[in-house]
């Protein structure tokens, strides 16, 4: 056969539910034209990146300056892993150097550089469920086992149940906080309590690493602050990127920060190098790292989510839906008002041509995800009909 017998039970297991609700999507599309059907699944941000970095780029592609498309070192330029370790350094107060800062190609090509630079054959890693499935592969990528453990009923780490999950092969936990699929933001006090559990594990002689997915970072709305992570726990290593801060998905950037606080980071750091290279990414695009160093500070409208944040929440509570506010990220996780949440998507996108991504798609079923990067006139069109599906099912459920 000519694909392996793992990328034909990957291909098998796609080959149900999402395939026959996206072949029913285009059909529909097609059907109705693109405006008449409110496309909610796609994380892809229908924003622009800020005006002064596409000024910016322009500028740095006229530059003359010879070898500025050349090889470089496979962490990146040393001048942009400074330019981002600065930033880090006054923002966490803690003494990040360039050598704790490697370019990565997005937060996908990251978290895979690091669990290839980390994980033996076998070892498990924690991950919180709901979860972006993705994980489930990247960690199987590299030998790796991924351990699913249920949130509490707000989304926030169960920290007992993950204690209870850790086992002698347990070599990270990987959170990913303002959280896709559910909005969750890992408060504080949670945090800690997991600081506490894995420090506990440190007397035992073992360190279980913090992953941090943390591709959302910058997308917290006013009524939350993201906890500083590394101001809590030492063994961190946060992989972020900037697809969605400065809506640059398809220019695939972003980066590892490995806390000051890990002991034998530079071993790791050596780990990642060869790790980069074998995954065959060599480094990270140089054009966009430059420019992305410089625009740290910088973000797209946060103001402009959380309007569509809290008209759609509005919508989804006036429908009578269940649903946890979203306190970051772009997404919102209700619980289905009939218990097989696929009948309902597809209830949803027949009666009324809107499309969203059953929980089952993020290890949660009984849930579904509304992803809001949308623009906001589609989430007005769509919100009549939100309505009406609240009175054919939520208010009844
Ligand atoms: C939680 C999470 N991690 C990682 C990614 C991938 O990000 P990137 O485009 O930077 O690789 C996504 C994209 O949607 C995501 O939702």
């Amino acid at each position: 056969m000519i694909v392996s017998e793992a990328m034909e039970k990957l291909i098998e297991d796609q080959e149900g539910w999402t395939r026959k609700m996206f072949e029913a999507a285009i059909e529909m599309k097609r059907t109705y034209g693109l405006d008449n059907v409110y496309d909610f699944s796609l994380g892809n941000p229908n924003v622009e990146p800020p005006p002064a970095l596409l000024k910016r780029l322009i500028e740095m592609l006229s530059d003359p300056t010879p070898g500025l498309h050349r090889y470089m070192p496979n962490n990146g330029y040393d001048d942009v892993r400074e330019r981002i370790a600065s930033y880090l350094s006054a923002h966490y107060s803690l003494p990040f150097t360039a050598q704790h800062v490697f370019m990565t190609v997005g937060c996908a090509g990251g978290i895979n550089t690091v669990l290839k630079a980390m994980l033996n054959r076998g070892d498990e890693v924690i991950v919180p469920n709901p979860f972006f499935w993705e994980f489930k592969n990247y960690i199987e990528n590299h030998g790796g086992v991924m351990r699913l453990v249920d949130t509490d009923d707000q989304f926030q780490l169960d920290v007992g149940a993950i204690g209870d999950a850790i086992t002698d092969a347990t070599k990270a936990i990987l959170i990913n906080s303002p959280n896709n699929p559910t909005g969750a933001v890992y408060t504080e006090e949670s945090l800690r309590a997991l600081a506490d559990l894995l420090y506990r594990q440190r007397e035992k002689g073992r360190v279980i690493y913090v992953i941090a997915d943390e591709a959302y970072r910058k997308i917290v709305y006013s009524d939350c602050v993201l906890p500083n992570l590394y101001g809590i726990y030492d063994y961190v290593i946060s992989v972020t990127s900037h697809s969605k801060d400065l809506a640059l998905p398809g220019e695939r950037i972003g980066y590892i920060a490995i806390s000051p606080n890990v002991p034998d980071y530079q071993l790791l750091v050596s780990g990642l190098m060869i790790a980069i290279r074998a995954l065959g990414f060599v480094n990270a695009p140089a054009l966009f790292q430059r420019v992305a160093s410089e625009f740290q500070e910088n973000s797209v409208s946060i103001a402009e989510y959380e309007k569509k944040r809290d008209f759609l929440y509005e919508t989804l509570m006036e429908a009578g839906f269940e649903c946890v506010k979203p306190k970051g990220a772009f997404y919102m996780f209700p619980k289905s008002p009939v218990p097989d949440e696929l009948e309902f998507v597809m209830a949803m996108q027949q009666q009324e041509r809107v499309l969203v991504v059953p929980g089952r798609g993020f290890g949660k079923a009984g849930y579904f995800r509304i992803a809001f990067c949308v623009p906001m006139e589609m989430i007005e069109r769509a919100r009549p009909g939100f309505l009406r599906v609240g009175q054919r099912y939520a208010r009844k459920g």
